[in-house]
């Protein structure tokens, strides 16, 4: 058996420094926290059912949803009472007009579009189209929050947007959205919160502690197994997409946290370590992600293997929390009619560029990368 050697754990989720507690809080507002008609709730799924749900569409109201989509969001969409009706990505992973156009009649009420990893989709041309044709433009910004486009902040151009706080900064939750009918404000009981800052905390400490990230490196899969035994045993089959109340507040950590987390140079910070992973792992990035646009906020870095899970276990070995990217789409998909989403679901692993990464950081995951690569190809040539 291969011997797990102590090493700093790296995942995608940015890290927690302790000493956030010592920072001033910022005046920065960006879009959408600038809005008079933004709302954060706990999860962004949250806000999209409530941005829905104040909407009243009628029973018969479809939305047209990429094949290739985290699931948690449909879940809200079908739970606010839409119907879903599903398209495929171009080779960019942009809506194809033609292909869109085959699937509109008379329910068709929105486009939903997806920002995927912080990289700014053409908003303004969407905007555009769905307005020639008196749909909503929905903007999916879970993992866009910071991006620009044009000089225009990433989801501006939409009758509605969500975004993801927790996924930019280390924060225990935190899903906003700001639209042009607002929701009400969420009036659930607030979390505290302290677990998962905690954990969050722990993962900061597993970046720079070796025995800690091989505690962390040793515990994940343990805490990925139980959490899919106890939701086997509990008969809840996709729990990741569960929408929870949809009025739960964020946690009083978040409200704490993130105006002390918030800085200008955050989306920079993220490009640069893009920028680094990409002039040493550039071939294995597929398109659109192999090329940065300059008001991109990545939320990971992307590359394309044919053995994911295998090398997602490599990876882990050497200390990086890779992410195989969407794996399970929404049981509603039905698969095997978009092919390309799902090659993307087997394929793409995601890897950290978070803001909080050092270059020691950046230079662990790319000899991890290019050690698993090697370690794979030379057991592919002996069972060849
Ligand atoms: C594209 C997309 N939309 C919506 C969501 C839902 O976000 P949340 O988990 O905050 O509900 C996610 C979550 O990963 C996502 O990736």
């Amino acid at each position: 058996m291969k011997k797990i050697r102590p090493v700093n754990s790296l995942l995608i989720w940015p890290t927690l420094p302790p000493q956030v507690y010592f920072k001033a809080k910022s005046n920065w507002r960006p879009f959408p926290l600038d809005q008079d008609n933004c709302r954060i709730y706990s999860k962004a799924r949250q806000a999209i059912w409530q941005a829905f749900t104040s909407l009243n569409l009628g029973p018969d109201a479809v939305i047209l949803m990429p094949a290739y989509h985290h699931g948690s969001e449909v879940e809200a969409l079908l739970k606010a009472g839409l119907k879903i009706r599903y398209y495929e990505v171009n080779e960019l992973l942009e809506p194809d007009p033609a292909g869109l156009e085959a699937l509109l009649d008379a329910n068709v009420c929105a486009l939903y579009l997806i920002h995927y990893l912080g990289f700014p989709q053409d908003a303004l041309f969407w905007r555009q189209w769905c307005d020639a044709r008196q749909l909503l433009l929905v903007e999916d910004a879970a993992q866009a929050f910071l991006a620009t486009q044009q000089g225009q902040p990433v989801g501006s151009h939409g009758h509605m947007a969500f975004f993801c706080l927790y996924k930019t900064y280390g924060l225990p939750d935190g899903g906003a959205v700001v639209s042009s009918v607002p929701p009400p404000f969420p009036s659930a009981s607030r979390q505290s919160g302290l677990w998962r800052a905690f954990k969050r905390h722990i993962n900061w400490v597993a970046t720079r502690r070796k025995e800690v990230g091989l505690v962390h490196l040793l515990f994940k899969p343990v805490q990925t197994w139980w959490n899919r035994s106890l939701s086997e045993l509990k008969k809840q089959h996709h729990k990741e997409f569960e929408v929870g109340n949809p009025s739960t507040p964020p946690s009083t950590m978040t409200s704490f946290l993130l105006p002390k987390l918030l800085d200008e140079g955050t989306a920079e910070d993220r490009r640069k370590n893009y920028r680094f992973l990409l002039g040493h792992l550039g071939e294995m990035v597929p398109p659109p992600f192999d090329s940065l646009p300059e008001g991109a906020s990545p939320f990971a870095f992307p590359i394309e293997v044919s053995d994911a899970k295998s090398f997602l276990l490599r990876l882990r070995h050497r200390g990086v929390g890779g992410l195989l990217f969407w794996l399970n789409p929404h049981p509603s998909l039905p698969v095997a009619d978009f092919p390309r989403s799902k090659a993307l679901r087997e394929g793409l692993l995601a890897l950290p560029v978070h803001q909080e990464l050092t270059m020691a950081d950046l230079e662990q995951i790319v000899q991890a990368v290019q050690e698993a690569r090697v370690g794979l190809t030379a057991k592919a040539a002996v069972a060849g």
